[in-house]
């Protein structure tokens, strides 16, 4: 009889979706869970789009088969996605220098990008933004590369700390991957500004690094072409770069696990190369992406009247989460004859952190039945009209 089991230890839960669980078991009427990053609408309800319902329709009355897709998954999702992200006429990818593969959500994608980077080079060292996704580092240290962090933001604080970000890059080495989000910031809601992307790329480009995007809210800052400015730029200029794209958050689609790695190269010999090594990675980690949510976000791209009702989704989803961030700044400023929160009104995205303690959190929880992150990073998208006031209050009352 083998006993190998019982060498395991318990382990740790997940920070975020243990506590979504959590809230979910919460009976308490006046709860509000503020943990996972999902889209709610102002009923505290996450729906299915109504162009994701369309494009459903057409996938139940023309699939045929459910016979295996090739390894990089759906080739018209992959076009398309590769165009949504860099835009229909980027050089890159007019040149044939960019490979694109289906992946299992964006955290597909970062795993798939964490195996080949190790398989270039093993314990490379990859650079993350503190703070930074709670699971970035788990992702990547899963791959034995090595983790170094630069500063990026303090919670409380309006802006990002740019200038001492780039003094603690400049002792990166030739050859180290320092990773960025793309817009939306998680868990900070503060992004780099177009300029601070173009010194950015000049660094990178100076020292030798390869730059590895993590977009997983595209769209949900200004539009889809602002949001991208930044990355657009790198992506031109750098000879070498990795996009993870995540289509949970801009199409809703979060448990369909949609997804691409995108990778750009010197030249189209690499970038063939690159495409076979991303494959090969793929079949030993899962194998093939599930084809289900890449047909439909393809199906919505290229349907002109589809995409024009997923754009204009997309507008409202951006105008509610803007609207509750100008809502919950208000309602603090009102309780607090202060200015200390404005900067939740100014920041882009799903997320902003409140700056407050563990301690604080905790009573949050305890005393309000509101879920926020253990370090306090809220999910603006979970505040509704009728559950603002109760927040508001409870801010009000445990700082
Ligand atoms: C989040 O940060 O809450 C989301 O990206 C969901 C997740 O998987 O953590």
């Amino acid at each position: 009889m083998s006993d190998l089991f019982t060498s395991l230890e318990v382990c740790p839960d997940d920070p975020i979706l243990q506590l979504m669980v959590q809230a979910r078991n919460d009976t308490n009427p006046l709860k509000v869970d503020l943990s996972v990053g999902i889209y709610k609408n102002d009923v505290g309800k996450t729906p299915v789009m109504n162009c994701v319902k369309a494009a459903e329709k057409r996938r139940t009355e023309q699939e045929d088969s459910k016979a295996y897709l090739g390894l990089a998954g759906d080739l018209r999702f992959n076009k398309l996605v590769t165009e949504l992200a860099l835009g229909a006429n980027h050089s890159a990818n007019s040149d044939g220098r960019v490979s694109t593969i289906q992946t299992t959500g964006g955290s597909g994608a970062i795993r798939i990008a964490a195996e080949l980077i190790k398989r270039i080079k093993p314990g490379t060292k990859v650079w993350v933004s503190n703070p930074t996704w709670a699971n970035h580092i788990p992702i990547l240290k899963s791959a034995g590369l090595e983790i170094a962090t630069y500063s990026y933001y303090q919670p409380g604080e309006r802006g990002v700390r740019f200038a001492e970000m780039m003094q603690e890059l400049s002792t990166a080495q030739h050859g180290d991957v320092i990773l960025l989000q793309g817009s939306c910031h998680n868990p900070c809601g503060e992004d780099l500004s177009l300029e601070q992307w173009r010194l950015l790329t000049n660094f990178v480009l100076e020292k030798g690094l390869l730059p590895f995007v993590d977009i997983a809210y595209h769209g949900l800052s200004e539009d889809l072409d602002q949001d991208s400015l930044g990355w657009r730029h790198m992506a031109a200029s750098v000879p070498e770069m990795l996009i993870c794209y995540s289509g949970s958050k801009n199409f809703s689609l979060y448990r369909d696990r949609v997804g691409v790695l995108i990778s750009v190269s010197p030249d189209q010999n690499s970038a063939h190369i690159l495409l076979t090594n991303m494959m090969n990675i793929s079949r030993v980690v899962y194998s093939l992406p599930p084809a289900h949510g890449g047909y439909l976000v393809a199906e919505i791209l290229e349907d002109v009247e589809l995409r024009q009702m997923w754009m204009s989704e997309l507008d409202q989803i951006r105008l509610r989460i803007t609207t509750m961030r100008t809502g919950l700044a208000d309602a603090l400023l009102q309780r607090l004859d202060s200015d200390r929160f404005e900067f939740i009104r100014d920041q882009q995205g799903m997320f902003s952190f409140l700056g407050i303690s563990a301690e604080q959190v905790l009573s949050m929880r305890e005393s309000h039945g509101i879920y926020l992150l253990n370090s306090s990073r809220i999910n603006i998208a979970g505040i509704t009209s009728t559950n603002l006031e109760h927040l508001a209050d409870a801010v009000a009352s445990v700082i």
